[in-house]
């Protein structure tokens, strides 16, 4: 180890790291100097007594408002005309080759209680198809339906980098171009212990976890992504979560407004089934948008009513953004960019003091996390379009109860279902109104109510059996 970093770490009172170096085998030393080269020594003591020693204020700025929005649907001749440009728009853009997606799949997905990457989750009903191939199948046919291939990238941590990957090459890139398909990987952030002080996962690393999808606008820097935009001529970035198979990866009336509201990035909004509802909520403050997390919302303001009864902060956060490429690059000049950091108490892995490994029952640590909406305040021109629920959001957190994998099966199957309805196909329902039926359509072939209608026609569909099992 060279004095300058040795200097470093011992400076920012973290001698205990390199406790067992003499022990270590020279590539055991070559790995953990590199892992320990990476850090930010000069932030750490700070970062140690802002966010763990001192547990963070949560700072709720005293004009915060509601934050606006476009309604779900026009309300008057002049939004109905711009809702129609901004398809148009959307349209002409994704046919352009000017719109890319981005899928965040870096995180952990401890909640679900699945070992694997998220995003190799099955969870189509009838098929048990994967959310990558929910989303490869949208793309594709997002692709097809206006003539130009849309490019996939996929963010990743160094967790789970190398299982994505393989796992994408095992299937094939589901019949996409490889080319269109970019993974990368975010940072990575040290844990701290409750003393301020980093823990260790052995003798020779670092307790690293992923930096939070806030880290996502540097890697896309780091790693290239933002050059390969600029040479494909990708200006738009539609952005979603690994967990939300309803996902319209890119939706022309969202992309579309975006540009013509000249927004740098873009939201969509759902309202909120209930005060406490676990969504991100957009408020106002100093003329700058932001997200309250569901957890930092003050009861008053989450329980705050407007006369006719309705929540006041009732626009919540189903992480689904539009960004445009430029914004990224103007973030991330340079080759920095420090969002907020959030505090996370968890269960963390280690060495105790002895040197042995434990896996603690209880919250031992502090892992610091960057969250992408704390971008939205830096952007000049935000935009909010309300979404659909049931058809826009079916989160897959647990395993089951609310926002499960049993629940957004049951939302997959109901969107098909209302789409084929519409279709003129007689959907089968109970006594109290429930579809009677698990109906699942590959996203290759639809990815909108038109596509389905098509698919109907085609198929000449006109009738769904009670009870059954139907995959198109
Ligand atoms: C998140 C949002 C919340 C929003 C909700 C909608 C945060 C803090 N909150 O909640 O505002 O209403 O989704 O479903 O995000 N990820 C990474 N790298 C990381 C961490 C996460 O890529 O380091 C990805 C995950 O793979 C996942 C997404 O980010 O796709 C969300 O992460 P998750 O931890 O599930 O967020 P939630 O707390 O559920």
């Amino acid at each position: 180890m060279n004095d300058e970093l040795k200097k470093a770490i011992t400076g920012a009172g973290q001698e205990h790291l390199l406790r067992y170096w003499e022990e270590l085998t020279v590539p055991e030393k070559e790995s953990y100097r590199e892992q320990l080269a990476a850090v930010n020594w000069a932030q750490i003591p700070q970062l140690a007594v802002d966010y763990v020693i001192k547990r963070p204020e949560i700072k709720i700025p005293e004009d915060l408002t509601p934050a606006q929005f476009f309604p779900l649907k026009p309300v008057d001749e002049a939004q109905e005309k711009l809702y129609a440009s901004a398809r148009e728009k959307g349209v002409e853009l994704l046919a352009a080759g000017k719109v890319c997606c981005l899928t965040v799949a870096g995180g952990q997905g401890t909640r679900l209680g699945f070992d694997g990457p998220k995003g190799t989750y099955p969870i189509g009903p009838v098929s048990n198809r994967t959310l990558f191939e929910y989303f490869a199948g949208a793309v594709a046919r997002t692709s097809e339906k206006y003539g130009r291939q849309v490019n996939w990238y996929i963010m990743t941590s160094p967790i789970n980098r190398e299982a994505t990957e393989s796992f994408f090459k095992a299937k094939n890139y589901f019949g996409l171009p490889r080319e269109s398909v970019f993974f990368f990987t975010q940072g990575t952030m040290p844990a701290f212990g409750t003393d301020g002080k980093l823990l260790m996962a052995d003798k020779n690393s670092l307790a690293l976890s992923p930096d939070g999808h806030g880290g996502t606008l540097l890697a896309l820097r780091k790693s290239g992504a933002l050059d390969k935009m600029i040479a494909d001529g990708n200006e738009y970035i539609s952005y979603f979560q690994v967990d939300n198979p309803l996902v319209p990866v890119a939706d022309p009336l969202f992309i579309g407004l975006h540009a013509l509201e000249n927004s740098e990035m873009s939201a969509i909004m759902l309202s909120k089934t209930n005060s406490r509802e676990k969504l991100g909520n957009f408020c106002v403050s100093g003329g700058r948008t932001m997200i309250i997390e569901y957890s930092d919302l003050p009861d008053e303001l989450a329980e705050k009513r407007n006369p006719d009864g309705s929540l006041a902060f009732v626009a919540g956060s189903p992480a689904i953004h539009v960004l445009s490429r430029k914004f990224v690059e103007k973030l991330t000049s340079g080759g920095t960019l420090q969002l907020p950091w959030h505090r996370a108490d968890k269960k963390i892995p280690c060495l105790n003091a002895a040197g042995e490994p434990v896996s603690p029952a209880e919250p031992n640590g502090v892992k610091l996390e960057s969250f992408i909406f704390d971008a939205l305040p830096l952007a000049e021109k935000v935009m909010i379009l309300e979404g659909d629920r049931a058809e826009v959001f079916a989160p897959t957190k647990n395993a089951t109860g609310v926002d499960s994998a049993e629940s957004c099966r049951e939302m997959i199957s109901a969107r098909n279902a209302r789409r084929l309805e519409c279709a003129g196909v007689e959907i089968p329902r109970r006594e109290d109104g429930k579809i009677d039926a698990v109906i699942e359509i590959s996203s290759a072939w639809a990815v909108d109510d038109e596509d389905v209608a098509a698919l109907a026609a085609e198929t000449g569909l006109k009738k769904i059996l009670p009870g059954s099992m139907v995959a198109l």
